[in-house]
């Protein structure tokens, strides 16, 4: 990632404006593990980057919003939905998430790696995201647990662990079912194309009163 500028939109609008393509198209291996279970419905993708996930999830059958803070991200995800005849499936909306929120109730709301090394105050964003989880609904939060295995020192900073997110959310624990929430190995590529593993932190909870 580059180097933070001032304020989260600037910081973004530079990370996408630096090259042409920033992610890979593929949807999140997580989201995808763990949707494919789900009977399709509404679905809100918070931090939709290049809309990878978005174009998935309307691919099986969801009806999608998806938000993020930039536009240069958003307008390649509307490109992308277009070329995948996903369009008319998926509403691409901008929000800043730490001032404002999408309308509505939701069957699914995913949070893939909404992470920030400027300022977001994910404690709120994720609150606002369980409010917006419709009865029987299902949050899906996954982080990464770790540097990648080929740059184990590259990011000095803490990553939360599962229970560390959890006690954050602070759900009622009445109202909300366990469905997952463990550190999980995946395989991955490094830049230098060796093999290597990414840990993700993947936490699904069903909303149940
Ligand atoms: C690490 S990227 C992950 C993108 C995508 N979910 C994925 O997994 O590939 C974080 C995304 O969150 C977005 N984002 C960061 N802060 C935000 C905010 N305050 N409101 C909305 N989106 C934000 C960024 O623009 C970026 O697209």
């Amino acid at each position: 990632m580059s180097e933070p500028t001032e304020e989260p939109r600037a910081f973004w609008e530079q990370f996408y404006g630096e090259t042409e393509r920033t992610w890979s198209g593929r949807a999140n291996a997580q989201l995808v593990a763990e949707a494919a279970e789900l009977t399709p419905g509404r679905a809100l993708d918070l931090g939709c980057g290049e809309g990878a996930d978005a174009v998935w999830l309307a691919e099986q059958g969801w009806q999608v919003v998806a938000v993020d803070i930039s536009a240069t991200a958003l307008q390649r995800a509307q490109a992308f939905a277009e070329e995948r005849n996903m369009a008319s499936r998926i509403r691409f909306e901008r929000h800043d998430l730490s001032q404002s929120f999408p309308e509505g109730t939701f069957d699914l709301v995913s949070a893939q790696f909404l992470h920030a090394p400027v300022e977001l105050d994910r404690a709120a964003i994720l609150g606002r995201a369980a409010g917006a989880v419709a009865d029987g609904g299902v949050l899906l939060i996954v982080d990464h647990a770790a540097a990648p295995s080929w740059a184990p020192d590259h990011h000095e900073h803490h990553f939360d662990t599962v229970d560390e997110v959890l006690a954050a959310l602070a759900l009622d624990n009445a109202r909300w079912q366990r469905v997952r929430a463990e550190a999980r190995v995946r395989d991955a590529v490094s830049p230098a194309g060796d093999p290597a593993t990414l840990t993700d932190n993947v936490i699904v909870l069903r909303r149940v009163g």
